[in-house]
């Protein structure tokens, strides 16, 4: 990391949602920062605490500061807030529309900055986003955010995580997978839609970049990503990377809108990842320019070092997507 000018506005930082999966990384990417900051404070419930033993025992070893309470109570959520400058949320889908009162107690309680979770598919990339089921939560938090007197906001859009979209997808295989073993692969659309992704170990830097660049990401949106690629280009460097030819099929995006539909109809909870690959397929989040004038140079993953690290979870029998699906609750 390159060294930073210290912005007083981010001095103590309290982060929300740490010990999942993307929070994880965050306050990885946090810890790993440290000098440019003060207090490194987390807000967990006590089930959390319980749970996640030793998580919270190697947060404490680095020094952060464990605040433990329920999110709905006013009280336990106010007390962490005391002398915080930054909250960092990284509530999960089921946490989204909480964040509405840690808005408004934010700004109440004299918090300066509030990065509400977003960390996936852009939800305001065009007019059609304001429609999609998946966004409307989020869309509802952006909307109170707006509302609010003092407070700023940072928006951080990442794109699909390549860590999630590269791999098996044994409960649809419709739905888009490369498989290592069997050297075979269903490639969305025509396979030459280009997405933009970011892995998942990068969205702690970008974190941090934008925690420390204070000025370019008041009240911002930030759109980020690792790298841009079709799934024509993924799947030429898994057989560059395998030394052979896969199979391959296809699923259009006429068949991935048909298989939308029934999933929302029977209000099965794989309706929502089926929506954003679909979302994704349409190029509704290619974000082919990143600004490095905004947030400074971050050296990223690329699309050969997630493909290796890909290779070598399937090699060693770790099929990461049904689980990482389950705990990012769906992205
Ligand atoms: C950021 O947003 C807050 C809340 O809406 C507002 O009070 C503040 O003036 C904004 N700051 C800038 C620099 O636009
Ligand atoms: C950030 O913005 C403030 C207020 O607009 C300004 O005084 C300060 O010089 C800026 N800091 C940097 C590093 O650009």
């Amino acid at each position: 990391m390159p060294p930073y000018v210290t912005a007083e506005q981010t001095r103590n930082i309290l982060i929300i949602g740490a010990t999942g999966v993307v929070g994880t990384y965050i306050i990885r990417a946090i810890v790993d920062a440290r000098e440019n900051f003060g207090r490194i404070c987390v807000f967990t419930s006590e089930k959390t605490l319980v749970e996640k033993v030793q998580d919270i025992a190697a947060l404490e070893a680095w020094g952060v500061e464990i605040f433990t309470g329920r999110m709905e109570s006013e009280r336990s959520v106010k007390s962490a807030y005391e002398g915080i400058d930054t909250v960092v949320s990284c509530v999960g889908r089921a946490g989204i529309e909480r964040q509405i009162d840690l808005i408004t107690w934010a700004e109440q309680a004299g918090v300066r900055r509030f990065f509400p979770s977003e960390y996936g598919t852009d939800i305001e990339y065009w007019p059609e986003s304001a429609q999609e089921p998946p966004h409307q939560l989020k869309l509802k938090v952006r909307a109170h955010m707006k509302t609010m007197q003092r407070l700023e906001h940072t928006y951080l859009v990442t794109g699909p995580y390549s860590d999630l979209y590269f791999g098996t997808m044994e409960t649809r295989p419709e739905l888009g997978y490369f498989d290592v073993k069997a050297k075979k692969a269903v490639l969305l659309g025509d396979g030459n839609g280009a997405v933009s992704f970011t892995a998942i170990a990068d969205v702690g830097k970008f974190v941090v970049a934008a925690l420390i660049n204070t000025n370019a990401s008041r009240n911002a949106t930030l759109i980020v990503h690792s790298f841009t690629a079709t799934p024509h280009e993924i799947l030429a460097e898994y057989e560059r990377q395998t030394g052979v030819t896969w199979e391959k099929s296809y699923t259009s995006l006429e068949r991935l809108r048909q298989i939308e539909r029934e999933e929302y109809q029977v209000h099965s909870r794989l309706a929502t990842v089926v929506t954003l690959r679909r979302i994704w397929t349409e190029g509704g989040t290619l974000h082919k320019y990143y600004d490095e004038t905004v947030l400074g140079h971050i050296e990223t993953e690329t699309l050969e070092s997630q493909v290796a690290a890909n290779i070598r979870k399937q090699e060693e029998g770790e099929n990461n997507f049904p689980s990482l699906l389950r705990k990012l609750s769906l992205v």
